[in-house]
């Protein structure tokens, strides 16, 4: 067993975007580097905890000591996530894609002849965070989403955090003049029962070990 105050804890994070396939060879994604969800695994580890690591493709390299799952669509995040539980503590960092496409191709779509356009059809991805916090027998002790918002941050995420169902939102302003998505800091508000805690702005490093610290005192408690 390894040291610390989350010795023993399996705790669930996922990370990264999700690619939505659109045929073989291209797909839909978003801008999620899955710095901060990479963070955050790292320091549940540095406190001892078991962590169970889902990643869609990202950027950076997967945190060290995890039990670590690649995906890629969200449909297969939801999979993994399923397959992981039980746990007592979730994260969910992936900037998980909304929409897929509805039914994508088996083959390369090819150009047109006559320059007809190929038309995309989108149907809804599953709400992995709402599906996990909304279970009965099984869901997790502790449930922890972000939310990226660029206006009205707080109203936003508090809002969401009700219609999700998950116990702890993290809220953060990602409008461009931040330099957040894709950066090194955050700042961020952590919205739970007791109301919206506004944290100062520091590396995305020194968040994943606060909020790391604050998941094992809940654990504790
Ligand atoms: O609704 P929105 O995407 O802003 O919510 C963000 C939160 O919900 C994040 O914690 C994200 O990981 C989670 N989420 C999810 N599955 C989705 C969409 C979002 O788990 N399909």
């Amino acid at each position: 067993l390894k040291d610390g105050p989350l010795s023993g804890k399996r705790i669930l994070v996922t990370s990264g975007p999700t690619h939505e396939p659109i045929d073989p060879v291209r797909y839909i994604a978003n801008r999620s580097s899955g710095a901060q969800g990479t963070a955050i695994a790292q320091a549940l580890v540095a406190l001892g905890a078991d962590v169970i690591f889902v990643t869609g493709p990202a950027d950076v390299d997967p945190p060290k000591g995890v039990e670590l799952h690649k995906v890629e669509s969200a449909k297969d995040m939801l999979a993994a996530v399923a397959s992981a539980l039980p746990v007592d503590a979730a994260v969910f960092a992936a900037a998980v894609a909304d929409w897929r496409v509805a039914s994508a191709s088996g083959s390369k779509i090819k150009k047109q002849a006559d320059g007809a356009l190929p038309v995309l059809e989108f149907a809804e991805n599953p709400d992995i965070l709402a599906t996990i916090s909304q279970m009965g027998q099984g869901r997790p002790g502790l449930v922890v989403g972000f939310a990226a918002e660029t206006d009205d941050v707080i109203a936003h995420a508090t809002a969401k955090r009700a219609r999700k169902g998950c116990d702890w939102i993290v809220a953060n302003d990602v409008s461009p003049e931040t330099g957040i998505m894709g950066g090194s800091e955050n700042a961020v508000t952590l919205i739970s029962d007791a109301g919206a805690e506004d944290w100062p702005r520091m590396g995305k490093d020194e968040v994943a070990a606060q909020l790391a610290d604050r998941i094992a005192d809940e654990l504790r408690g």
